[in-house]
């Protein structure tokens, strides 16, 4: 178990990351020459600083909590999206635990969150991201829209959390919470760009595309940059 977990934790960690980075960066290169098939860029390179300027806006709105209609309108969904995505996010490149992974490998590494914030928004995370699944399986909407690749990725998610947490508690048990704990989450960087979870880019292209036709196509001139999301 001892040499496995070197493995995960050395060469591993390397190449999942390499093919995490590769990836998404390959998605989002290939989403924008996408838009070029299509002729749908035509109109955003002459008008680049309106489309920037509506593109930007539209980010900044839906990263907000309740900063748009869309979220507004479904109020709970809204809260335990931020929730499970706030852990997400914030903790693979600042918590404690793995900065210090980080630091032996490529001898530098961010600066760390304080323990207990780490823990809180581990323990936050993980309830909204079971309260998004209760929702997905009890709304007959979400139940009809949901594959099994998505319940798929939300549990190699979810066990990622729940074997983080448990490793964190340093039981008599703690190698083997830290190997599963590694390698679900190997395996979500190494899945990002090839599923569902490369949103995690294509949400900012997607949103970018959006923000940027309505202030260069439909009456944005009129408008301006700021459309009310
Ligand atoms: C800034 C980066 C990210 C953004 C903007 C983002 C955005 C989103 C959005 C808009 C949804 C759809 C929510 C819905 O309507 O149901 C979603 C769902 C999801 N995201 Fe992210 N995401 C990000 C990062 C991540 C990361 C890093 C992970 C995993 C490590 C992740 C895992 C998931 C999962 C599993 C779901 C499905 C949740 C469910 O409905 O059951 N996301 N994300
Ligand atoms: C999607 C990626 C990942 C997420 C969301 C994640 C999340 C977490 C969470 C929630 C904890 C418990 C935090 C706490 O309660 O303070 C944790 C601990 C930890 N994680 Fe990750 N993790 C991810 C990937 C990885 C990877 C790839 C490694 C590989 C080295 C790793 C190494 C560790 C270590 C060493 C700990 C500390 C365990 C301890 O307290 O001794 N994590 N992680």
């Amino acid at each position: 178990m001892k040499q496995t977990l070197a493995f995960l934790a050395g060469p591993g960690l390397t190449a999942a990351l390499l093919i995490f980075f590769c990836g998404l960066t390959f998605k989002l290169v290939w989403y924008f020459r996408g838009l070029d098939w299509r002729l749908e860029r035509v109109a955003y390179r002459p008008q680049m600083s309106a489309g920037m300027a509506g593109g930007l806006h539209s980010i900044y709105r839906w990263l907000l909590p309740y900063g748009t209609h869309g979220w507004r309108s479904h109020p709970l969904l809204t809260l335990y999206f931020f929730l499970f995505h706030a852990g997400l996010v914030l903790l693979p490149p600042f918590l404690l635990g793995h900065t210090v992974v980080f630091g032996q490998i490529f001898g530098f590494s961010p600066p760390a969150l304080p323990q207990l914030a780490g823990d809180v928004l581990a323990v936050l995370s993980l309830i909204g991201g079971l309260l998004l699944l209760l929702r997905r399986v009890s709304l007959p909407e979400t139940r009809l829209l949901g594959t099994f690749s998505d319940y798929a990725l939300s549990s190699i998610v979810l066990l990622v959390l729940v074997s983080g947490l448990l490793a964190r508690m340093h039981t008599e048990n703690y190698d083997l919470w830290l190997l599963l704990h590694i390698a679900a989450g190997e395996l979500t960087l190494i899945l990002a760009p090839f599923t569902k979870l490369s949103h995690m880019v294509l949400f900012f292209a997607a949103r970018w595309q959006l923000g940027a036709d309505y202030a260069v196509k439909r009456g944005g001139h009129r408008r301006g940059p700021c459309f009310p999301w």
